[in-house]
């Protein structure tokens, strides 16, 4: 069996009702919810605040217990012991010592996963570089900023080398570039075979990494599947073409309809918001920056 063929997440029909404290139905969280997820997907969780996500996660992690309904995480029930050494998990809001700075973060939880004290050392050195911690690693987590909060609580999930990453919200609080960093480090684990499920409300950053997705409204699975099935726009079709000196929208456009098909746009392509950014910000501070041109070459179509 490949990999991929493995499922690393299984839901069936699962039901959450949130009760109150005399035991009456408060809140639906989930209404059968099945879902699926293969070892070595990105999967994104989406849904409007109050959707069920963080009620889906807590109940992978056998946090939360369903009402009714099956859930199987890497094969396992969630209550079991070995499938929770193999998960990571990101809270929404990371609960974490303020007292204790980074090194000794990471230092704490290896110890909750028995790992030795050699191997924990070399861990928590490198998982510090990769989430851009490494000026701050004896600052106590008391004096982190919302992002460097977040770098570290995504440094701790990761503490166990897990086969299964749960990220609740990874990006919030975090600028562009931290961001650009943390998208990065998930298409590294996709490379690493790693399975990670994430919930964002950042959707460009969801498209750009997930290769499935689920939507939920009001505890309801709306919509499933590849992104790119669920984004392609079937009945139109993009043409880039590199641009020469001769050449006006107006020429190309008479080129294509000669052949009989009708141009609905021309226009020149855009670089993402987030790569202007990130290219200014990352730009060596000791080189003289040149303003930025708005010239923009005929944009109208
Ligand atoms: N411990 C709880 N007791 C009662 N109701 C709860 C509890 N936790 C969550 N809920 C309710 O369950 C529903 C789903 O909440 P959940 O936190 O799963 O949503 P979410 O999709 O993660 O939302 P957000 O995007 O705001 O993080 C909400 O109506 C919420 O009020
Ligand atoms: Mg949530």
């Amino acid at each position: 069996m490949k990999n991929s063929d493995k499922l690393a997440i299984r839901t069936q029909n699962l039901q959450k009702k949130y009760r109150d404290f005399w035991g009456r139905d408060k809140v639906q969280a989930l209404q059968n919810l099945s879902i699926e997820v293969r070892s070595g997907e990105i999967f994104g969780l989406l849904g409007p605040n109050g959707s069920g996500k963080t009620t889906t996660i807590k109940i992978l992690l056998g946090l939360v217990f369903p009402t009714s309904g099956q859930v199987h995480v890497l094969g396992q029930s969630p209550r079991s012991v070995q499938a929770k050494a193999r998960i990571g998990y990101l809270p929404e809001e990371s609960y974490l010592y303020r007292f204790l700075n980074a090194e000794e973060t990471l230092d704490f939880y290896g110890r909750l996963f028995r790992i030795p004290r050699r191997e924990r050392r070399r861990r928590a050195a490198e998982l510090i570089d990769m989430v851009g911690l490494a000026h701050a690693r004896k600052q106590p987590l008391r004096e982190f900023s919302k992002g460097m909060s977040r770098r570290i609580g995504l440094a701790q999930a990761l503490i166990n080398d897990p086969e299964l990453i749960l990220l609740d919200e990874p990006t919030s609080g975090m600028d562009p570039v931290g961001t650009r960093e943390v998208k990065d480090l998930i298409l590294r684990l996709r490379d690493q075979n790693k399975t990670v499920l994430l919930c964002s409300h950042l959707l460009a950053d969801v498209e750009e990494v997930c290769n499935e997705i689920a939507i939920l409204k009001t505890g309801i699975l709306e919509v499933s599947g590849p992104v790119d099935e669920l984004l392609a726009v079937r009945d139109e079709i993009e043409i880039r073409l590199r641009r020469t000196e001769n050449q006006t929208n107006e020429s190309v456009r008479q080129a294509i309809e000669s052949t009989g098909h009708e141009v609905l746009e021309i226009k020149h392509p855009r670089v993402s918001l987030e790569e202007l950014f990130v290219s200014i910000v990352e730009k060596n501070t000791s080189e003289k920056s040149e303003p930025i041109s708005s010239e923009n070459p005929e944009s109208k179509s």
